[in-house]
């Protein structure tokens, strides 16, 4: 398999460039109101102009809200004539839009797709139809690869082991039981199936770690706050809380002290993102370790559309660079956070 590596941070961002950004975002957002929301620039395009219909999952997470800016912004930025439909948390959402994008003959389609299965008849169409795919953020689990073109984002279970490494290490030498709560992220959804794996696999060696609850929190807050209060009802001993996300944590975090508990202290709480505000409660202590996920994805899918468009190679997956937080990190970057 052939692999690339990038990163695409926010900063780094030369002021022209942003100016350029700023210009065409407010182009695209006066064409976007004039056609009804779904984001089609309605300029009819250049016949070089690329066309991308972009299906998102939702708005269900910080995370999620970023990525979308990410995305808009960049094809803003590039030029680049996007379609942007929501699919509401909803994979029929998601089909039929990808059917629309097929009927209006875009150039590319990309799409974060809601939950792993399920995609072979409708990728079938697009490829049928002579329209190349890109996954973006999250993988399928489609047998025939050919099915699209390239996956841009994280490697999830790598994710859920950094996670399980930090726990094992925070308690290495200890023997009591250490209990663990885990919010997981909305059920079928690759990010949670891969991080409950990765972290699984992690601390499967030492016996003194278990899982004693696990469910779903939608990748939300409320539901992470919900979750997290039966979850405190039921379990007379909670060590650790490991959340798939920032915003279950964040959630969760509420529900702790409104149990009179600390965060951070009376139960320790491990997260995946790395958003603005799981950054903050990071350095304050209320998280004690998260494992990034990068949302800033736009500028890399942009490039590859318009290389699949063009007909260029382009690599079979492109992985996400990412890092770690500990509180003393987080407060070293949190002020240049942007998301
Ligand atoms: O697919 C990425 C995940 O989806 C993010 O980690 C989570 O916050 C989002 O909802």
């Amino acid at each position: 398999m052939c692999e690339q590596s990038a990163r695409d941070p926010w900063e780094g961002v030369v002021s022209k460039r942003v100016t350029a950004a700023v210009l065409s975002g407010l182009l695209a957002a006066s064409a976007l109101a004039g056609c009804g929301g779904d984001g089609d620039s309605g300029d009819g395009g250049g016949p070089d102009k690329l066309t991308l219909g972009f299906s998102q999952v939702g708005a269900e997470s910080g995370w999620r809200t970023a990525n979308t800016k990410s995305i808009q912004d960049s094809a803003a930025e590039q030029g680049v004539d996007l379609k942007f439909v929501d699919a509401q948390g909803k994979q029929e959402n998601q089909i039929k839009a990808i059917r629309n994008f097929i009927t209006q003959r875009v150039d590319v389609i990309a799409f974060s797709p809601v939950v792993e299965s399920g995609w072979d008849t409708v990728l079938k169409e697009a490829k049928d139809a002579g329209i190349p795919v890109i996954l973006t953020d999250r993988a399928v689990d489609a047998q025939d690869t050919t099915l699209y073109k390239t996956f841009i984002g994280s490697d999830f279970v790598l994710e859920g082991k950094k996670a399980g490494e930090w726990l094992t290490k925070e308690y290495e030498g200890k023997t009591d039981p250490v209990n663990i709560v885990e919010l997981q992220g909305s059920p079928g959804a690759a990010p949670a199936n891969d991080r409950k794996a990765g972290f699984a696999e992690a601390i499967a060696a030492d016996p003194k770690f278990k899982v004693v609850a696990s469910q779903t929190g939608q990748f939300t807050r409320t539901d992470g706050k919900q979750v997290m209060e039966t979850f405190l009802r039921s379990q007379p001993k909670i060590d650790v809380l490991y959340a798939h996300n920032d915003d279950m944590g964040l959630g969760a975090i509420e529900a702790i002290e409104a149990a009179g508990k600390k965060p951070g202290t009376d139960i320790k709480i491990i997260t995946v993102d790395a958003v603005k505000d799981g950054m903050t409660a990071l350095s304050t202590g209320k998280i004690n370790f998260i494992v990034e996920c990068s949302p800033l994805l736009g500028p890399q899918l942009m490039d590859l559309a318009k290389k699949v468009k063009a007909k260029e190679e382009v690599p079979q997956r492109v992985l996400t660079e990412e890092t770690t937080f500990t509180p003393e990190q987080a407060k070293a970057v949190l002020a240049d956070r942007k998301y």
